[in-house]
C-alpha cells in the first residue's frame, strides 16, 4: 500500500523490490573480487544451485474465504520476540563490500525491529557493532536498543573463544549461534581465483584485531608493523578441526544465555544437538559455500525438524530471496529464517539504506504471501501447505 499510494519515495534507495534482480546489479557495482565474496559458493557450486532448486520444486497451494483481514507475523525465538520471523545471518568482512560495513546492517536490521547476527569474523568490532544496533530517536538522537545475538567461529585459541563470549555478553549480544560447519574454509574458486586474502589485508578482522587476548598474542595492538603477523595468527587460530560434540560443555560453561547450533543438516546431529543440552539449531549448508556437493538446505530441513520436535527451536538459512520462499521454509518446520546474501547485496547497492530496502520487501512479500494463501499467522503454517509436483 505504501508504494502504491505515496509512490516510491525516499525508503527505497534506487532498487528493485523484485530482489532477485539485486545479485545482477551488484555484479555490475563491485569490484569481481568483492562480488565473488558474496555470491561465490563452494567448488562446482552446485549445492548453491541445489538450495535453489528446492525451492522452485515446492509449490504453495493457496486456500481461500479464510478471514485474512487481521494478520500478524509476530514471534518469539530463543526468548527474543520478533516482528517477524526473519533475522540478519551472520555475514563475515562486510566492508569488503561496502566501507559502511555492519555498523550499518546493524543500524538497518534496529530500525526494521529485526535481529542481526553479528560474525565473530566481523570487519568491526563487536563494541562498535551494538553501538550502531539502536533506533533512531524522536529527536534524531538514539532511540532504543535493536535484538543482537552472536556467531561464533570457534577459534582454536580457547582463552580467545572466552574472551569473544565476554565482550558479546557484556556488548549485549543475547544468544549464541554457533557455526559448525566451517572448522576451515572450502575450497571455494571464486575467492581463491581472486586471492581472497589481500582484502584482509587491507580491511582487517576488527572483531579479532581488537581483542586484548588476540594482541596479547600478536605483542600489542595490531598496526603496520604486525599486520601481516596478526593476519598469520588469525588464519591460524580462525577454524578449529578438532572439535567434537564433547567440547559443547564448555561452551554453556562460558554462556549463559541460548545457543543455536548453525550447520546442522543431518537429523542425527539435531538429536545430538537436543542432547547436549542445545537450545537451537540452524539447519544451513552455509549457501552453498562449504560443502559442494551437499544435500539443498530446504530438503535437509523436513527431517530435521522432525528429530528435534519440540524439544528445541529449529531455524533455517540457505537459498531465501523471497517471501514466498520464508513461507516454504516455515512450512516444512521452521520456526524463523535467516537471510545471507540478500541483505548483503541490499548493502552493497545502498548502504544502510539498501539493506533496510530488502528487509523491508522481504516483510511485506511474506506477509501478502501468507494472506493470500489463506494464514494470518507463521504458526499456521504446516507442510500440508505445499504441493510437490511430479
Ligand atoms: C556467509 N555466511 C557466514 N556464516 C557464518 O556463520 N559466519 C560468517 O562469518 C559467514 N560469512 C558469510 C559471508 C558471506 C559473504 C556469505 C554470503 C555468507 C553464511 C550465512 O550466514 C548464511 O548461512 C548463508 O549466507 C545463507 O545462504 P544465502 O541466504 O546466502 O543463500
Amino acid at each position: 500500500n505504501e508504494i502504491y499510494l505515496n509512490g516510491l519515495g525516499d525508503e527505497r534507495p534506487g532498487l528493485p523490490t523484485d530482489l532477485t534482480r539485486l545479485e545482477g546489479l551488484a555484479e555490475r557495482r563491485l569490484s569481481a573480487g568483492a562480488f565473488g565474496y558474496i555470491a561465490g559458493s563452494a567448488g562446482s557450486e552446485a549445492t548453491a544451485r541445489a538450495n535453489r532448486a528446492a525451492f522452485d520444486r515446492l509449490r504453495i497451494v493457496p486456500r481461500m474465504l479464510r478471514d485474512v483481514a487481521v494478520r500478524d507475523l509476530a514471534v518469539e525465538v530463543l526468548g527474543t520476540p520478533m516482528p517477524a520471523p526473519v533475522l540478519l545471518g551472520p555475514v563475515g568482512v562486510q566492508s569488503i563490500f561496502h566501507p559502511d560495513g555492519e555498523p550499518a546492517t546493524a543500524r538497518a536490521a534496529a530500525a526494521c525491529g529485526l535481529t542481526m547476527v553479528l560474525s565473530t569474523a566481523a570487519s568491526y568490532t563487536i563494541e562498535e557493532v551494538a553501538a550502531a544496533n539502536v533506533t533512531a530517536g524522536a529527536d534524531g538522537g538514539e532511540g532504543g536498543q535493536g535484538a543482537r545475538w552472536y556467531q561464533l567461529y570457534w577459534p582454536k585459541d580457547r582463552e580467545l573463544a572466552v574472551s569473544f563470549l565476554g565482550r558479546a555478553r557484556d556488548a549485549g549480544y543475547t544468544t549464541l549461534v554457533v557455526t559448525l560447519d566451517t572448522v576451515t574454509l572450502a575450497w571455494r574458486p571464486r575467492d581463491l581465483d581472486q586471492a581472497y586474502l589481500p582484502f584482509l589485508r587491507g580491511i582487517g578482522v576488527a572483531n579479532y584485531f581488537s581483542d586484548p587476548v588476540f594482541q596479547k598474542a600478536v605483542g600489542g595492538p595490531v598496526t603496520d608493523a604486525n599486520r601481516g603477523a596478526a593476519l598469520m595468527h588469525w588464519a591460524a587460530n580462525f577454524g578449529n578441526p578438532g572439535l567434537t560434540w564433547d567440547d559443547l560443555a564448555f561452551l554453556r560453561e562460558h554462556w549463559d544465555g541460548p545457543i543455536a547450533l548453525k550447520g546442522i543438516q543431518h537429523p542425527d546431529d539435531a538429536r545430538r544437538a537436543v542432547d547436549a543440552g542445545m537450545d537451537g539449531v540452524i539447519v544451513s549448508n552455509h549457501g552453498g559455500r562449504q560443502v559442494d556437493g551437499a544435500i539443498a538446505s530446504l530438503d535437509a530441513l523436513p527431517g530435521v525438524a522432525e528429530a528435534v520436535g519440540d524439544q528445541a527451536t529449529v531455524l533455517f538459512d540457505s537459498g531465501i530471496r523471497t517471501g514466498a520462499d520464508v513461507v516454504k521454509a516455515l512450512a516444512l518446520g521452521a520456526k524463523a529464517v535467516l537471510l545471507g546474501r540478500p541483505y548483503c547485496y541490499g548493502l552493497a547497492l545502498g548502504g544502510e539504506a539498501g539493506v533496510r530496502h530488502v528487509l523491508r520487501c522481504i516483510q511485506a512479500e511474506l506477509e501478502l504471501t501468507l494472506a493470500l494463501s489463506g494464514h494470518t499467522r507463521p504458526g499456521d503454517l504446516s507442510p500440508e501447505v505445499l504441493a510437490r509436483p511430479q
